[in-house]
């Protein structure tokens, strides 16, 4: 039976993402550019991926004055309501800043720590993917309609399409890169779209059979996690864990335990 706070959550993420999302569509400045550097001189961040949260942020605290916030451009407060929001406003930025369209805002709502709720919205495809834990996964957009998402029958790990990224520090691009290129002889091929959260959703959607990537933070893959999850794919860090910075793995059953395996084997975790 649909949980009302949840249903209500999942409303308020859809409502922010999607007003997020337009203002990052209709309002790219044609001269676009970086305002600051973080982790290093290649991890940008610009004006909208900032205006994006802050608009995420107000509309929430709008409505629900008492939670707490996550967000990757800076928002982090506890709360007192037991809800926090894992926001990543802009995932994807350096495909926005070249006008690429592989790009969404990712917003998700936790509850004891574990995420009830997620909304990836990417505007460029016309596509926006949601679950609630324990009710599946579904999209809602121009090409396909609106479907419940279930990940890909398995192939074998030799025929599976999988998708990956890179970290923006050096030292760890450079050992990810040595990784990609001792797996990709075992694979139908390697992705880097640019965006973890729509590599995620891709997971769910059947549109790849795998993903696996080493950096990531909770706010680039809190709701796509759980959207793959509950279209039916495993989600995973190193054997027996959770995603984690380590290394997070989302696959179809049958390529997760294999490509797991072999991350595991090739050290895909530390340099
Ligand atoms: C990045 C994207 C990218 C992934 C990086 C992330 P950002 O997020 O998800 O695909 O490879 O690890 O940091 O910085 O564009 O929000
Ligand atoms: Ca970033
Ligand atoms: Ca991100
Ligand atoms: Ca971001």
């Amino acid at each position: 039976m649909t949980d009302t706070l949840h249903s209500d959550l999942l409303k308020l993420a859809q409502e922010a993402a999607r007003r997020a999302g337009e203002l990052l569509r209709d309002g790219r400045p044609a001269d676009l550019a970086v305002a600051a550097t973080k982790s290093s001189p290649i991890d940008v961040v610009t004006e909208m991926d900032i205006a994006a949260e802050k608009l995420i942020t107000d509309l929430i605290s709008g409505h629900r004055p008492d939670d707490g916030f996550l967000g990757e451009e800076g928002a982090s407060t506890q709360g007192t309501s037991g809800v926090r929001w894992v926001i990543d406003p802009l995932d994807g930025t350096v495909n926005y800043l070249y006008g690429l369209p592989t790009w969404a805002v990712s917003i998700a709502a936790e509850q004891a720590g574990e995420t009830v709720v997620g909304v990836v919205a990417a505007p460029m495809r016309g596509e926006t993917y949601h679950a609630i834990r324990g009710e599946g996964a579904w999209a809602t957009g121009a090409w396909e309609g609106e479907r419940r998402l279930a990940c890909r029958p398995a192939p074998p790990l030799d025929q599976a399409l999988v998708s990956t990224g890179f970290n923006y520090v050096s030292k760890v691009r450079t050992h990810q890169a040595e990784v990609a290129r001792k797996l990709i002889p075992l694979l139908r091929d390697i992705r880097r779209s640019g965006s973890a959260a729509v590599d995620l959703c891709d997971v769910a959607a059947g549109r790849l059979d795998g993903y696996y990537e080493r950096g990531l933070h909770a706010w680039d893959l809190a709701a796509g996690d759980l959207i793959a999850r509950e279209a039916g794919a495993l989600t995973g860090g190193r054997p027996g864990e959770r995603p984690t910075r380590d290394l997070t793995v989302a696959a179809t059953p049958g390529v997760f335990e294999p490509l797991q395996r072999h991350l595991e084997d090739l050290g895909a975790w530390h340099d």
